[in-house]
């Protein structure tokens, strides 16, 4: 059949499509900026249409109206990754978590371990071939597409046009709804002197040619902010924001000697300003590939001069690292966390390393210091990067090397990077911990 009849006859209201939901379906979401805005409102404003709904994704910038307590009576919010708009669900008991490294879901889609009754996608209106592009994130929105029973996609004229594995023919998709309007937009974080000097420490460890990932969080941007006299970096990352557009403008980046894939900066997803996605706009040096490629250890091992910078709440003095949690309360999720930390482990090359970049102190609105070097991680916080994966910890006041480092070397390196207010204070608790002294 002729594609434009195709998306023609599937072309509906966004109450129209939400009727293909039904009673006891799992809706999975798109991940982050592909979050369709429109059919999820849709959702929950029709709830009456059924019953026993689970709704899943990893990261969300909506409203995420499905996991609130008076939805409660329909909705059950499942999480991969949680937000602001949804941990406090996961917090009162009504929604939940489920613990997931960011390269297996797809393979756990397609094993229906995580099952997908309605996949909710953002693309570009066709083509002239008939396909959508899904633009900002290729993740498990591609798997996604293919298991699930019915896809519903909005619609949208402003979404970027991204090579990769990034299109979908009309035909794969069970109802269209137009909504044009401007895309999720996460600014980037503001960069204090706290910030430049993590970025500074972390910039001493990337040499010229290296392949580099970024996570999730303030401080990636404020190390891209310190590598603008490099030549030849390279990325491989689960995601981008708007410092790499920066980078790239200065020439520093040309991804000339990552190993694989070079002449292309690969990601999963995309998570910036309307900057970074005008850049990222059928521009060939971008391409999206599903999650478990971008994040498989297998694919991460075989990247030359890999630096993979992520980010934590909490280290212990075995340097046990705490990114997704505070306490029992869980605030995000492993995402590509571990995926890279081990891929690095495994470098061919033998020169990866993996770094966790932290402020050394979390300061809460009333002022108050926690220190982010403990002795025990808080009582239910879950580990996300074990000690025995831990490599290096950045503050700004230094660099520790965990890998290789027995415990009391682990702890004495962490405390002389901690908040010097706290310094005294873990000395003490050092000897408490290992009867021994400082
Ligand atoms: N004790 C108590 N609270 C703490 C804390 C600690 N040790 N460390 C951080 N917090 C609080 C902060 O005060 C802040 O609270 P607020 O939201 O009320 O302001 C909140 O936790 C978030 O901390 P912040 O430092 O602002 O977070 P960030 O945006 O820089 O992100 C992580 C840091 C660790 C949360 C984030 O990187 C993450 O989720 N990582 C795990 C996933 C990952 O690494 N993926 C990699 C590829 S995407």
């Amino acid at each position: 059949m002729d594609w434009k009849k195709i998306y023609e006859d599937r072309t509906m209201s966004a109450d129209e499509a939400v009727k293909l939901i039904q009673s006891g379906d799992t809706v999975v979401l798109a991940h982050c900026v592909a979050e369709p805005v429109a059919v999820v409102d849709a959702m929950v404003a029709n709830k009456n249409l059924y019953k026993d709904i689970t709704v899943s994704h990893m990261v969300t910038l909506g409203k995420g109206e499905y996991s609130k307590p008076e939805h409660s009576d329909v909705f059950r919010y499942e999480g991969w990754f949680t937000s602001p708009s949804t941990r406090n669900s996961i917090a009162q008991g009504h929604g939940d978590f489920i613990p997931v490294f960011f390269h297996e879901i797809p393979s756990l889609i397609r094993k229906d371990i995580l099952h997908v009754d309605v996949m909710m996608v953002t693309v570009t209106p066709p083509d002239e071939h008939g396909y959508c592009n899904i633009g900002v994130s290729s993740d498990y929105t591609v798997q996604g597409i293919k298991s699930a029973r019915t896809v519903i996609a909005e619609v949208n004229d402003q979404v970027p046009t991204v090579f990769g594995e990034t299109f979908v023919h009309v035909s794969e998709i069970d109802a269209f709804v137009e909504n044009s309007h401007p895309l999720f937009e996460s600014a980037p974080a503001k960069i204090t002197e706290v910030e430049e000097a993590i970025g500074k420490n972390c910039a001493s460890l990337i040499d010229d040619g290296a392949t580099l990932q970024l996570g999730i969080g303030a401080i990636p941007d404020a190390v891209l902010a310190q590598l603008g006299e490099k030549k030849h970096l390279g990325i491989h990352s689960e995601m981008i924001a708007d410092g790499v557009v920066d980078l790239y403008e200065k020439g520093a980046i040309d991804c000339s000697q990552k190993g694989i894939d070079e002449g292309k900066m690969v990601v999963t997803f995309l998570m910036g300003t309307k900057k970074l996605y005008d850049f990222c706009d059928k521009n060939p040096a971008v391409e999206l590939r599903p999650v478990d490629y971008v994040n498989h250890p297998e694919v991460v091992s075989q990247l030359k001069n890999l630096v993979c910078i992520n980010s934590c709440v909490q280290v212990d003095f075995m340097g046990q690292i705490v990114s997704d949690s505070i306490g029992t309360k869980q605030i995000s999720g492993v995402g590509g966390q571990v995926d890279f930390v081990r891929g690095a482990a495994m470098s061919h090359d033998g020169k990866g390393i993996s770094i966790m970049a932290m402020p050394s102190v979390t300061v809460k609105k009333d002022g108050t210091k926690i220190s982010k070097v403990v002795p025990y991680i808080d009582h239910g916080a879950a580990v996300t990067t074990s000690r025995n994966d831990a490599d290096y910890v950045v503050t700004e006041y230094g660099i520790a090397r965990l890998k290789g480092a027995n415990l009391k070397e682990r702890a004495r390196q962490l405390i002389n990077i901690a908040h010097p207010d706290f310094r005294d204070e873990l000395k003490e608790q050092f000897k408490e911990r290992f009867n021994a002294e400082f």
